[in-house]
């Protein structure tokens, strides 16, 4: 049986990486894509997606643009640094001859989420906005999706733009937070896993040499996230955060410990903004669910993702995964 997934990005690299493993899934229904602003902003995030799309040959999603401004403070131009001007590390693609869906991101996941009750997986690989959003306009919403999956936030481990705050989560601490309170079920794909999992140069070496295109347009997009990892783990290489959550999300990756515990997210002005505060005192006793907590906290995860991925992308069906498979 299929499963309508709700896909909410910020295109991007490892997003893009995200939404080709998505694809590839022989399981998942991408029934829409909304794209905010975060690592470029959401007009660009959507114009990366429909392209990518047209390579992926998907035309068929409907790709709708976000909210370009965080909740409480406007987007300040994103991470160029980290993912390229334009967002997919220079790569340049083959403009898509279609264009975005008129409705706001927030308002097709509520469309879905009617569509589909019940049944809707969101995942969620960029800023919280746009679910944010989607909660103040429909407030049932929690009540109509199957689960709600975000790469985001860091638990144990440091964060990677302040030393307790991860880019998704700080950009927009008041949508995480309201994303994280809303009572619906949330799974936190962290720093504490996302930066355990990691592609290396033979994998890189192997979408580069793939026989289908879609694997070698990732792999032209990689050099730039390669780059900027050289300095963090003394290697070039490249985290997975993206397509780890949309393993996560459809039960590819099954993780090793993941206890529903409380999460607050820092929203005030101090060193700690954006910190994802996870309760996860309960570790030297075994981590049991907390009764009350909507959130699950992924904190290990035993499987080797990075070859999980590098098959998935460069498997025939990854570059032509039907329309509606
Ligand atoms: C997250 O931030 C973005 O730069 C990546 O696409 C990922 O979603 C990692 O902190
Ligand atoms: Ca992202």
């Amino acid at each position: 049986m299929s499963t309508p997934v709700y896909f909410d990005c910020d295109t991007g690299i490892d997003d893009a990486l995200a939404l080709a493993y998505l694809v590839a899934q022989p399981h998942a229904d991408l029934r829409g894509i909304g794209t905010v602003s975060g690592n470029v902003d959401a007009a660009q995030a959507a114009r990366n997606t429909l392209d990518l799309l047209a390579v992926l040959g998907r035309d068929d999603v409907p790709v709708a643009v976000g909210e370009h401004d965080f909740l409480t403070h406007p987007y300040d131009g994103g991470a160029p640094h980290v993912h390229g001007a334009n967002g997919i590390g220079g790569a340049r693609l083959e403009a898509a001859d279609r264009t975005v869906d008129g409705r706001s991101a927030a308002q097709l996941l509520v469309d879905l989420a009617h569509q589909h009750p019940g049944a809707l997986r969101v995942v969620a690989v960029g800023p919280l906005t746009n679910l944010a959003r989607a909660l103040e306009l429909e407030p049932r919403l929690p009540g109509l999706v199957a689960s709600v999956t975000v790469m985001g936030g860091a638990a144990l481990a440091p964060g990677n733009v302040s030393p307790v705050a991860e880019a998704n989560i700080a950009n927009d601490p008041e949508a995480a937070q309201a994303v994280v309170s809303a009572g619906w079920p949330v799974t936190l794909v962290p720093l504490d896993v996302t930066m355990a999992h990691v592609l290396e140069q033979a994998h890189l070496d192997r979408l580069a040499a793939a026989g289908q295109e879609a694997p070698r347009v990732l792999a032209s997009m990689l050099g730039q996230y390669f780059e900027f990892y050289r300095d963090i783990f003394g290697r070039a290489c490249s985290a997975m955060h993206d397509p780890l959550a949309v393993a996560v999300a459809l039960g590819t990756a099954v993780p090793d410990a993941a206890p529903r515990v409380p999460v607050v997210v820092d929203t005030g002005d101090g060193p700690g903004r954006g910190q994802t505060i996870c309760d996860l005192r309960g570790r030297y006793r075994g981590l049991a669910d907390h009764p009350e907590a909507t959130c699950r906290v992924v904190l290990s995860l035993g499987t080797d993702f990075a070859e999980d991925l590098t098959r998935a992308l460069t498997a025939p069906v990854a570059a032509t995964a039907a329309a509606g498979a």
